[in-house]
């Protein structure tokens, strides 16, 4: 143990070399209480840990299992990769739906989670998305009700009048926000090429969108990233809610490098969080007079109840942690959005191409590379203005808009039964929940006005197509009482059939393109599954044989329904029959949108910690 001189000296020097941050290393730096912990440094848990120390007079603090990040380039720049130090991967169960292959979840394992290893890709969803979280018996979550904190957690810049001339990129401000912490904007450069992807859409028909942020998420679109300006540099929740000001206030605590291993109660209230050194097993406890606010993100937030006694009763039984609350849906409900690569040979095109900037790249350029970066630190210009193996540009379509049989597969779907997806034995109330969802999504597919298929051309010789709106439902549950062990991922990937058709019908539509005179200037020719892959049963082996589980948008596994519907937290965000205890991240959303989903986390987050403020709590005396 350090002497506490050698911990401030310590502390001084990390503060020093990083930022001002009152960044507690151990329990030695803590006070005995908070008003409030939150378990998760990530997007979320930022958000309100910032928000609620506004008022002086409220003290917060965060446990975090990551580090803070060093502000290194790979941080900032957004062309550049994120160091591996910042990522933690699961490895799914072998998916029955994909020929028994794994499938990887990545997260960010650092202080601003996700946020500091992401795409960028900053969207909302369509009206009819959260409108559907209203309808899930969750008033005051519709899409009117959450626009307000989209806009209070951004920085809204509109595009240059370069971009403008160039891409659909609405000027318009109305439904962005101007003052918030999370810079909103547009790279300031593009490949040539997606050009033709603007126009190979438009010949289809297809909407090209130049204000798709205002409840209409459809149509060709060139995207804001979380891009912060002038410094063009990546906005992640750390820069954005933590880093500078925030860091200095006296009544925001931050644990680094350290895990919340248990939530403490007292009869069904919460009353602190019991944490370890994220190298040790040794525990500490820390008490909370107001609430535990948990935001470990979609993977690990349903681990840290079910290890507090809130879950399955059979599995929390069989793992032999005595029972506080019986809530089955901890842990199901568990959704991401199944993606599916398609190499293509722009055989036509020899410019250049996103790939020439990556290292890990086949066609790496290594003199095209050392000029662009150069342009990067010089002017703020070029690839690297553009994150890294993402890109801006994408076309998001409504299920109507890709097939004109999209009535028969509906049909098709309506006679599925929903119980025989699930396990023999699955509580009734998450078969509930899933065909009230699956009631929601199918008329949503009979809609022009939200999506299912999201396409991303980023001009290397690649198109990607998303299933935006699964069917099918998975899980994470633990299998040890291990807090350090992973949990066990199952995506349930394909185990509804209709998300195949989606797909299907989506491969479809992306062979259209590829054959339109505009993507054929670029000579664009479908290398996988290739011309041999025709009939639907023949797709259907290569998307089985080829798709990947996630698109990176976990969410759903710890979700805001009525517990008939299998749900686990309130419209407050309040765990269902526990006192003190809400959570705040990605877990809470009863359905995924047809987004990306960090834009839709922070506001969610901002809509949390009014919520919180305006509840009337009564302050515990834990002691
Ligand atoms: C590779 C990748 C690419 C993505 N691309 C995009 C994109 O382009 N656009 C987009 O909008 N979204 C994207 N996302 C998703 C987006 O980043 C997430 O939706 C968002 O970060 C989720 O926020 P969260 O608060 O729910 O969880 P997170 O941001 O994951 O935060 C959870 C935090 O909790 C910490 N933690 C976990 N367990 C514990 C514990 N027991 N004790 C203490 N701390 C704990 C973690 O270290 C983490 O910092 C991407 C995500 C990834 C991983
Ligand atoms: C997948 O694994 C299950 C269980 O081990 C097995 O019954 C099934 O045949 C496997 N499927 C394939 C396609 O290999
Ligand atoms: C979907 O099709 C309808 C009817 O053709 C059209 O009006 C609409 O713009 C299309 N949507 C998109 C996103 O292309
Ligand atoms: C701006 O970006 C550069 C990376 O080129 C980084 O070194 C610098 O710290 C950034 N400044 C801010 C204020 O984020
Ligand atoms: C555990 O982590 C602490 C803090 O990060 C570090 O000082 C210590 O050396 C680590 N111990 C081991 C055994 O790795
Ligand atoms: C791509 O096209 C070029 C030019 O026609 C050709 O030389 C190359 O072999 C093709 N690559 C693949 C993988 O088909
Ligand atoms: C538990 O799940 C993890 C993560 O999937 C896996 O690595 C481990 O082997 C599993 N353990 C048991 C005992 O099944
Ligand atoms: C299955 O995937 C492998 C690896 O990606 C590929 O080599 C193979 O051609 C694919 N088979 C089919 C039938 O699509």
């Amino acid at each position: 143990m350090l002497s506490p001189l050698s911990r401030l000296v310590g502390a001084y020097l990390i503060c020093a070399a990083v930022c001002d941050a009152k960044l507690c290393r151990g329990p030695h730096d803590l006070k005995s209480g908070y008003d409030y912990v939150v378990v998760g440094g990530g997007a979320s848990g930022l958000v309100v840990a910032n928000r609620l120390t506004e008022d002086p007079e409220i003290n917060v603090l965060i446990i975090e299992l990551g580090d803070l990040d060093d502000g290194s380039p790979g941080t900032l720049v957004p062309g550049l990769q994120t160091p591996q130090k910042y990522w933690h991967t699961y490895t799914s169960v072998p998916q029955k739906g994909l020929n028994n292959r794994t499938s990887q979840l990545y997260t960010g394992e650092v202080v601003g989670g996700g946020t500091v290893v992401n795409g960028m890709f900053f969207n909302r969803g369509s009206a009819l998305d959260y409108d559907a979280w209203d309808e899930l018996g969750n008033p005051g979550w519709g899409w009117k009700d959450l626009l307000p904190y989209f806009k209070k957690s951004e920085t809204y810049s509109p595009a240059t009048p370069e971009i403008q001339a160039q891409y659909p990129a609405s000027p318009d401000l109305q439904p962005h926000g101007t003052q918030g912490p999370v810079g909103s904007s547009y790279a300031p450069f593009s490949f040539d090429q997606i050009e033709n992807w603007f126009n190979g859409w438009a010949s289809l028909g297809v909407l090209v969108n130049p204000q798709s942020n205002a409840g209409l998420a459809v149509g060709a679109i060139h995207s804001s990233l979380s891009l912060a300006q002038p410094n063009v540099s990546r906005s992640s929740a750390s820069d954005a809610y933590f880093k500078g000001d925030p860091s200095r206030r006296a009544n925001f605590h931050l644990l680094t490098g350290h895990r919340a291993v248990k939530v403490m109660f007292e009869d069904m209230t919460a009353v602190g969080v019991e944490y370890a050194a994220r190298n040790t097993s040794q525990t500490s406890h820390v008490k909370a007079s107001r609430e535990v606010i948990v935001a470990a993100g979609t993977a690990r937030s349903p681990q840290l109840l079910q290890l507090s006694g809130i879950g399955p009763r059979q599995l929390l039984t069989g793992l032999g942690i005595p029972l506080l609350k019986e809530l089955p849906g901890v842990g199901f409900n568990f959704q991401d959005q199944p993606s599916y690569y398609i190499p293509v040979n722009l055989t036509k095109w020899s410019g250049p191409i996103p790939d020439w900037v990556d290292p890990t790249a086949d066609a790496y350029h290594e003199e095209y590379a050392k000029q662009q970066l150069a342009a990067y630190y010089s002017e703020r210009q070029g690839a690297y203005t553009i994150p890294y193996q993402a890109g801006s540009d994408v076309a998001f379509l409504p299920f109507k808009n890709l097939t004109k049989q999209y009535s028969k597969y509906i049909k098709q779907a309506k006679t599925v039964d929903i119980s025989g997806l699930s396990p023999p034995g699955t509580d009734p109330s998450l078969i509930s929940g899933h065909k009230a969802q699956v009631d929601i999504l199918l008329k949503h597919y009979a809609s022009e006005d939200t999506a299912s298929l999201e396409s991303t051309f980023n001009g290397s010789p690649l198109v990607i197509i998303v299933a935006l709106k699964p069917l099918s439902r998975g899980s994470i549950l633990i299998n040890s009482t291990d807090p350090a062990a992973d949990p066990q991922v199952d995506f349930g990937t394909f185990t509804h059939p209709t998300d195949l058709d989606v797909l299907v019908a989506s491969l479809k539509k992306i062979r259209d393109l590829l054959i339109s005179p505009a993507m054929q200037e670029l000579g664009a020719v479908e290398i996988s599954p290739g011309p041999s892959v025709q009939s639907d049963a023949d797709i259907v082996v290569a998307l089985k044989n080829g798709t990947l589980s996630s698109w990176q948008h976990p969410v759903g596994t710890l979700a805001m329904m009525p517990e008939e519907l299998g749900g686990v937290l309130d419209p407050q965000l309040r765990v269902h029959g526990i006192d003190g205890l809400r959570v705040v991240d990605a877990s809470m959303m009863p359905l995924i949108p047809a987004s990306h989903t960090s834009s839709t986390v922070y506001a969610v987050a901002e809509k949390a910690a009014d919520l919180i403020t305006a509840s009337q709590s009564k302050v515990r005396h834990s002691a």
